[in-house]
C-alpha cells in the first residue's frame, strides 16, 4: 500500500538524514520505527505524511507516486488517507473537543447528509476510546491523556489508512501512555489501519507488529 524507494533528504546545517532509505507498510500492518534523537524519525513521518518533500526517492500510495501530486492533490492525499498522532495534542483551545474532533470534516466540502454521518462516527469512536463526558470541556480543562486520546479521535474521523503516530506517548505518564498504546493497536486490529509510530519507548515499539530503527539513514531490523 506504502512504498517508499530511496528516500534521501539532507538539511544545510546538518547535512545528510535520511539515505536512501527504503520502507514498504502493508495494509493493516504496524510498524515501530525507533532510533536516537536526531537520527531522522521525524523527518520521515512528515515526508510520508506530505508535509515534507524529499530530495531524491520516490513514494507509492497505492501505486501512484505522491511526489507528483499538486498541493491539491497532496491535501487530498492528507486528509482522506492519512491521520496524525503527534506528542503535543495540537488541539485548538477556543474549540471544544467534540469541535476539535471535527475539525477535519470541515476541510472539504460536504453535505448535511455527510456531516450528520460524521458526527454519528465521531460520537461512536468517542465512545469506543472513552472520551464521551469530554465533548463540551475545552482542551485546556482535560488531562494530558485525555487530550491524546481525543488527537486519536480526531486522527481517525476520515478513516484514514494509515496513522502516523510520533512520539505519541511521549508526554504521558506511564498507566496513559500504555492505554494510548493499546488504543492504536486496537485500531489497527479492529479497523486495519496500517500503524506507523516513531518512539523512544520500547514498551510501545513492542507493542507492534514489525520493530525497525533508524540508524546512519537507513531503516533496519
Ligand atoms: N526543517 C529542518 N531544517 C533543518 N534541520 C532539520 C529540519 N528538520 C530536522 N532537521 C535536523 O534533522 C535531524 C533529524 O531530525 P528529526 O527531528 O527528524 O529527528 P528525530 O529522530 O525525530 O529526533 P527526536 O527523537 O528528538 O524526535 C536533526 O539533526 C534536525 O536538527
Ligand atoms: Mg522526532
Amino acid at each position: 500500500m506504502l512504498k517508499l524507494t530511496n528516500i534521501s533528504r539532507s538539511f544545510a546545517q546538518r547535512g545528510v538524514v535520511l539515505d536512501n532509505l527504503n520502507l514498504e507498510a502493508g495494509m493493516g500492518d504496524s510498524i515501530a520505527i525507533t532510533g536516537p534523537s536526531g537520527s531522522g524519525k521525524t523527518t520521515l513521518m512528515n515526508i510520508i505524511g506530505a508535509l515534507d518533500r524529499p530530495d531524491s526517492g520516490d513514494i507509492l500510495f497505492r501505486d501512484a507516486s505522491i511526489l507528483s501530486y499538486s498541493s491539491d492533490e497532496l491535501a487530498k492525499y492528507r486528509n482522506r488517507n492519512i491521520g496524525f498522532v503527534f506528542q503535543d495534542h495540537l488541539l485548538l483551545n477556543h474549540l471544544t473537543i467534540k469541535e476539535n474532533i471535527m475539525l477535519p470534516v470541515f476541510a472539504e466540502k460536504i453535505s448535511e447528509k455527510e456531516y450528520a454521518d460524521k458526527e454519528e462516527y465521531t460520537v461512536l469512536l468517542m465512545e469506543r476510546i472513552g472520551i464521551t463526558g469530554l465533548k463540551d470541556k475545552f482542551p485546556f480543562q482535560v488531562s494530558g491523556g485525555e487530550a491524546q486520546r481525543a488527537t486519536l479521535v480526531r486522527a481517525l474521523i476520515a478513516k484514514p489508512a494509515i496513522i502516523l503516530a510520533d512520539e505519541p506517548t511521549g508526554s504521558l505518564d506511564s498507566k496513559n501512555a500504555d492505554l494510548l498504546g493499546r488504543l492504536l493497536i486496537e485500531m489497527n486490529r479492529d479497523f486495519g489501519i496500517t500503524l506507523i509510530v516513531a518512539t523512544h519507548s520500547h514498551d510501545l515499539a513492542s507493542m507492534m507488529g514489525l520493530h525497525l530503527s533508524l540508524d546512519d539513514g537507513k531503516l533496519k531490523g
